[in-house]
């Protein structure tokens, strides 16, 4: 761990790890015991609490080389800024940076920091330069920050780092292909307008995530969402509907399973070069209908195991029952919107999934857990209906 205010996360990630059977080990920068005491650490992990690269005591029980040669996982969470750019350049001047140059287990980071300090460019350098040595990045995340801030940059939950560690080696969807569609689209009606929806991708990322928790190889196709993609994801990022569906008509050929969680416009307009004057009276917009890109994956010969959502104010089972029917679906995850919790932009959800021999309700839920449900109904339809 090094210094940052995330580091009160760090113990719930231990207690997950060891949960799951882990054996924890825990580095401390100086920094980081001014956040949480060592003792918390000691307590929750079971073993001594490893803070100086200088303490003879301590490196006679375990020194730095030891412990590098222990690990099988060397997971740095927090990781701030300055930690990053320490790694970045090989510096070496405490126990933790000392550990990592000896390690020669995966590496993962979980980067912690306000979101001005993720976003400059030197931040970025060394997360790329890292990258490219083999770091695997689990976040930052975005949402409402510490000291204030919202944006890119809050230290990923614990249950999401924990199932990424921990991610089986032959879950339910080990060499499975999956391709999902999250987030709004952007129709632009000028050059400085768009018509969009209130669609924020967590529900479509939470799938991502959980199926590449499952061992799914995934590819995320996103509308534009202020979320960061896991570092085992392939993501394609689009803006507007009709590039939306290329993105998709291109992947979804080659897949066994497309999910599509993104709220796609229905309508858009033919955007003006220029932009649009303000005139007396009223103005007319025109609208054109999209290309639906469920119905065209799962029109596809072979098609993938295609799953739907729909997004409804009422007669939720109805129309859910018949969008699964007109479009020739294998699955949809019906969800209502407008509602006070779940649907748009809520961390949380309720799904009614329906298939077409079967139904299921998958009760209010965080969306990340949510998924992982999903997830579980879609792997036992898929090799049911695909053996
Ligand atoms: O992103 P969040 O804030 O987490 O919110 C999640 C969600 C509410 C957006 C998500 O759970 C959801 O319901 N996504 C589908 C939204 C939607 O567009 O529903 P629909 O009933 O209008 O469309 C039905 C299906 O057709 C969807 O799978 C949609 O992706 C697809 N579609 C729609 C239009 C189009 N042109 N092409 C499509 O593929």
């Amino acid at each position: 761990m090094s210094g940052g205010i995330a580091a009160y996360k760090s113990a719930e990630l231990v207690r997950l790890l060891r949960k799951q059977g882990a054996d924890v080990r825990v580095v401390m920068t100086p920094a980081a015991t001014e956040f949480v005491r060592p003792l918390t650490f000691q307590a929750l992990s079971g073993n001594p609490v490893h803070t100086s690269l200088l303490d003879a005591d301590a490196e006679n029980a375990m020194g730095h080389i030891a412990l590098a040669r222990w690990a099988q996982l060397l997971i740095i969470a927090p990781a701030s800024a300055d930690l990053l750019a320490k790694l970045s350049h090989g510096l070496a001047d405490d126990l933790l940076t000392t550990l990592y140059l000896a390690a020669n287990c995966p590496v993962y980071v979980a980067p912690a920091m306000n979101q001005a300090m993720w976003g400059k460019p030197v931040t970025q350098e060394n997360a790329g330069r890292l990258k490219s040595h083999g770091v695997q990045f689990i976040g930052p995340q975005a949402g409402e920050q510490a000291c204030g801030d919202i944006g890119l940059g809050r230290m990923a939950e614990p249950e999401d780092i924990c199932r990424y560690l921990l991610a089986p080696a032959s879950g339910p969807l080990q060499g499975v292909k999956v391709l999902v569609s999250a987030g709004p689209t952007r129709e632009p009606l000028d050059p400085v307008r768009y018509i969009t929806n209130r669609s924020s991708g967590k529900m479509g990322y939470a799938i991502a995530l959980a199926a590449a928790g499952m061992g799914a190889q995934v590819a995320l196709v996103s509308g534009p969402v202020q979320l960061e993609a896991p570092a085992q994801i392939r993501l394609i990022k689009v803006e507007t509907a009709a590039q939306m569906y290329t993105a998709v008509m291109s992947e979804a050929s080659g897949q066994d399973i497309y999910i599509g969680a993104a709220a796609v416009a229905d309508y858009s307009p033919e955007a003006a070069t220029e932009k649009i004057k303000k005139q007396d009276g009223q103005s007319l917009l025109v609208l054109y209908k999209t290309q639906d890109i469920l119905a065209a994956v799962a029109a596809l010969t072979p098609a993938p195991f295609t799953v739907g959502f729909a997004a409804e104010t009422d007669n939720l089972e109805q129309y859910a029952i018949g969008k699964l029917q007109h479009k020739k679906l294998d699955m949809i995850a019906a969800n209502w919107v407008g509602q006070e919790t779940g649907g748009f932009d809520s961390d949380q959800n309720a799904l009614q999934v329906f298939w077409p021999t079967g139904q299921k309700t998958l009760a209010m839920a965080d969306k990340h857990l949510l998924a992982g449900q999903l997830l579980g109904l879609i792997a036992e339809r898929f090799h049911s209906t695909r053996p």
